[in-house]
């Protein structure tokens, strides 16, 4: 695996000194491309309906954001300049992209979001705005100049149709050039505008707010809980107002909702599965071919295996999750499969029957396929 494209700067010196806290420029961070797509590969992805896209216009000093797919058509009648078109999850899509992406696995999957691709020619950008999570921004192809603020004055464009600053107040300025990558902490605000017609790769982080997770462990819990006993009240007295709710059925409801309980356990368990969950657009194709579980063996053996490029997959302890539930694995599987999570990928070898058992029920699945040594 290659190291982090932090420059000169370990992990550990980046958690330490920029992460969170304050912006980071490297120069020529990542430096070889094994894919360089042209605008019209870009173009026939966001055209794809299992692709997330987006097309920001700046007409008339107005905004304008509409969602995917386009037609090819769309980009004919578009201006030389004051544009541009974004696709998201490309590490969903394209195996370079989530090569590039996992390069950035110091920092635990269950933070790690997407790599997006957004290309504008001369004169694009998205406009003065923050992002919630943090961000590297890593030029490709073309050149941008981005300006960045610390401001806390953070007030956004009434009625925008994306996020776009009242008042923005640069501090610094750079020219990022093909390979350069830029690091924002979250909310911290940015513009960036094309200088020649080139491409940004964004490497987003998932940063869930209170009240998803609230709202995403309350769905868990329902799921799960399994609350004894029946109202009953053998005391009842006779009242005069029917309509009043009575204070000892009020005591009664809350003593049998206080039966709903949790614990770690069920923490942990509801991250395994909710942060693996794949996200919506996102399908697997079970395989043309199957293999029978033999040839499946065989195959593992002389080939390993690889993860789909739309695949997530966690471990805690002995409980092993992928796309959103858990996977029955006996003990002697576990070696390969946290192997499996961590890397996306296994080496060729003969794995443990309970491996290549495990391994098989993902495969009929489409979660994964031999290859990718
Ligand atoms: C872009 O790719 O142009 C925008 C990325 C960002 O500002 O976060
Ligand atoms: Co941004």
């Amino acid at each position: 695996m290659p190291n982090p494209p932090l420059g000169n700067l370990t992990a550990e010196q980046f958690l330490a000194d920029y992460w969170q806290k304050k912006p980071l420029l490297i120069r020529q961070a990542v430096t070889q491309f094994d894919w360089l797509p042209g605008l019209d590969e870009l173009v026939a992805l966001a055209g794809r309906d299992d692709v997330e896209s987006r097309l920001v216009e700046l007409r008339n000093g107005k905004w304008s954001c509409e969602s995917g797919p386009f037609r090819p058509s769309r980009f004919k009648k578009l201006a030389a300049s004051d544009w541009t078109v974004l696709v998201q999850n490309m590490n969903h899509h394209q195996a370079f992209c989530a090569e590039l992406l996992y390069r950035f696995d110091f920092i635990p999957q269950v933070r790690l979001d997407d790599l997006m691709i957004s290309y504008a020619p001369a004169g694009g950008g998205v406009g003065p705005h923050f992002d919630s999570y943090d961000v590297f921004l890593l030029q490709v192809g073309g050149r941008k100049r981005w300006r960045i603020s610390s401001q806390d004055d953070l007030e956004l464009v009434d009625g925008a149709p994306l996020k776009i600053l009242e008042r923005f107040v640069p501090e610094q300025e750079w020219e990022l050039e093909h390979g350069d990558m830029l690091y924002l902490p979250p909310r911290y605000a940015h513009e960036g505008v094309a200088l020649e017609a080139g491409m940004t790769w964004s490497v987003g982080f998932r940063a869930p707010t209170a009240q998803e997770l609230g709202g995403a462990f309350l769905d868990y819990l329902r799921d799960r809980i399994e609350l004894p006993g029946l109202y009953a009240d053998p005391d009842l007295a006779a009242v005069s107002e029917p309509a009043r709710l009575p204070d000892d059925f009020v005591a009664r409801v809350a003593q049998m909702l206080n039966g709903i309980r949790w614990g770690e356990a069920e923490v942990r368990d509801f991250i395994g599965r909710y942060f693996s969950e794949p996200k919506a657009h996102v399908f697997y194709d079970s395989p043309d071919d199957e293999l029978d579980e033999d040839d499946f063996a065989a195959a593992v053996a002389r080939h390993g295996v690889a993860l789909d490029l739309k695949s997530a997959m966690l471990f805690d302890g002995d409980r092993v999750y992928i796309n959103g539930d858990t996977l029955d694995a006996e003990p002697a599987a576990l070696p390969a499969l946290r192997e499996l999570a961590n890397r996306r990928r296994l080496p060729p070898a003969d794995y443990p029957a309970e491996a290549v058992e495990a391994l098989y029920a993902c495969y009929e699945y489409g979660y994964l396929a031999p290859g990718g040594e």
